[in-house]
Order: structure tokens, then sequence, then C-alpha cells
């Protein structure tokens, strides 16, 4: 399905990915993880052609994603929809008006000018929203919304694009850790539901072991660690990140682990049924 070889990014003399290869056979959920500086950012941005290839090559069902060039890499960049730390709505517009911008590249200009969106748009919006927890806030500016509800709207108005693959760049390091739950718990599933691939840059080891089929491990630009959560051992961790013997699993970890059970299940049956 999704076939990354060897694929580099440089800038001046610096190498932020260097000949990275990987290759999803159906719709997974992938975790990368690695430090600050370890490439994750850059290989997101490349697969969505916001950052072209230095070398390389992405295949997606065959084609050559790294070729396309105007109106084919605009229509892949709605195909590969993306999800950021900082949610990037409009914060004075309201709810629903972000998630139709979602439908943005395929209206005209002059519909976009006056906000005007198709009716069946509209309940199509609100319909995610509601999937997601969170119609009730389709009135309200996105900037009066809590950080795990700004990211669930950013999520909804991927949705919109009907996305085959979801790239989610840090999509919780802003949240607290019930929030950072709830929208894990979303993209899982938004990932199970309708078998879309998601493909998300987490900065902690227990967030990508507990909601992700796959991890792939980065440092220094290279891919380090390509396997299941079980065979991400402390050890292979500890490598990942660079640390030394006094690398504690405690300083990578969101918490989101010590939340009670009782909290999660709600969580599950409430905001997100
Ligand atoms: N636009 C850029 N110009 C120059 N260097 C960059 C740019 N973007 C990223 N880098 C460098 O590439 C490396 C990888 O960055 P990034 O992909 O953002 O890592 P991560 O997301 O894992 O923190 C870093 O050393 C970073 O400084
Ligand atoms: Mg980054």
């Amino acid at each position: 399905m999704l076939q990354v070889q060897t694929l580099t990014k440089t800038f001046g003399e610096r190498t932020a990915v260097d000949r990275a290869s990987f290759s999803v056979d159906q719709p997974r959920m992938i975790g990368v993880i690695g430090r600050s500086g370890a490439g994750k950012s850059t290989l997101l941005r490349m697969l969505n052609r916001l950052s072209d290839a230095s070398s390389g090559t992405i295949l997606f069902n065959g084609r050559d994603i790294t070729a396309l060039k105007g109106a084919e890499r605009r229509k892949w960049q709605s195909r590969c929809a993306m999800i950021f730390q900082q949610f990037n709505l409009v914060p004075r517009m309201d709810v629903v008006s972000n998630v139709l911008h979602g439908t943005l590249n395929r209206r005209s200009t002059l519909a976009t000018m006056f906000n005007l969106y198709p009716t069946e748009d509209i309940h199509h919006a609100i319909e995610i929203l509601d999937r997601l927890g969170i119609a009730d806030q389709a009135p309200k500016r996105a900037e009066a919304l809590s950080g795990g509800q700004q990211q669930r709207v950013a999520i909804a108005r991927a949705l919109m694009q009907d996305p085959a693959v979801i790239l989610a760049d840090e999509p919780i390091a802003s949240l607290d850790p019930m929030n950072a739950q709830i929208v894990m718990e979303a993209l899982r599933r938004i990932h199970e539901e309708d078998d879309r691939m998601v493909i998300a840059n987490l900065h902690t080891l227990d967030t990508a072991r507990r909601y992700c089929d796959r991890v792939i491990g980065m440092r220094d630009g290279r891919i380090v660690f390509d396997g299941t959560p079980e065979q991400l051992t402390t050890g292979v961790a500890r490598d990942i990140y660079g640390a030394g013997a006094d690398f504690s699993e405690a300083a990578t970890s969101t918490e989101i682990a010590t939340l009670d059970r009782t909290d999660a299940e709600r969580l599950k049956a409430g905001a997100l049924a």
C-alpha cells in the first residue's frame, strides 16, 4: 500500500531524514517515535508533500507520490490529511466552518469567499462532529473550546476530506493526559472503523505502545527500529532515544496509563459514543 524507499531530506549540510525505508501492506496505525530533532516531522511533511524529498521515493498503491505536481499533488494532499500539535484552526471562526474548511480544495474560490457550503456538506460536518462527541460545540468559536476539543475539530476537518491516510504530528503534545487519551482513542477508532491508515509522530513511548500496531523509531534521521509494541523493549527504547543507563521510561511518558480504568471507560462510553 505505502512504500517509502531510501527517502532522504537534507537542509544544507544537515541530513534531517537519512535513507528512510519502510513499507505498509494494509491500513495500520503506526507510531513514529524518537527524540526532538530525530526527523519525525520532516518525514511526515515529505509523505504529505508539504516538503519535497531530496532523494528517494514514496509509492502509494503503486503510484509515485514524490513525482506529483500541481493539481495532482494537491489531490494527494487531500487524500492524506495532516493534523498538527497546535490544531491550526481559525480561532475566531465557528467550529462547523472550521470543519467545512476540509472541503476547501474541491470548492470554487467564489463559494469559499462567500462562505457558501452545500447543505449536505454541513450535515456531514455535524455528523462527523457528533461521531467525535462534540456536535454540541458546532456553533461556538474554535477558540472557546478546550485543547482536546480543538484537536477533535481538527480531526473532523481532516475526515471531511475522506482521507486514505491521516498524518498526525505530535497530536497530543499540548494536551493534558485525559484529553490526550480522548484524542488517541478517536484516532484509533477512526483507524479501526473506517480502515484509514494513521501515522502519528508521538513523543512518548507509552502512547505508541498503547495505541499503535507498529512503531517506527527514528534517531538522527535514520529508522533504527521498526516493529510491534511488544518488540519495543526498554533496551530498544534506550537505543532509539540515545540515552544512557540512566534512561527512564517515565521521562517519555504522558501518564495516560495512570488514569484509572473508570475514567477510561467513562470517556469511551460518553465522549466518544
Ligand atoms: N526547514 C528546515 N531548515 C533547516 N533545518 C531543518 C528544517 N526543518 C528541520 N530541520 C532540521 O532537521 C532535523 C529534523 O527535524 P524534525 O524533522 O523537525 O525533527 P523532529 O520532528 O523529530 O523533532 C533537525 O536537526 C532540524 O533542526
Ligand atoms: Mg517534530
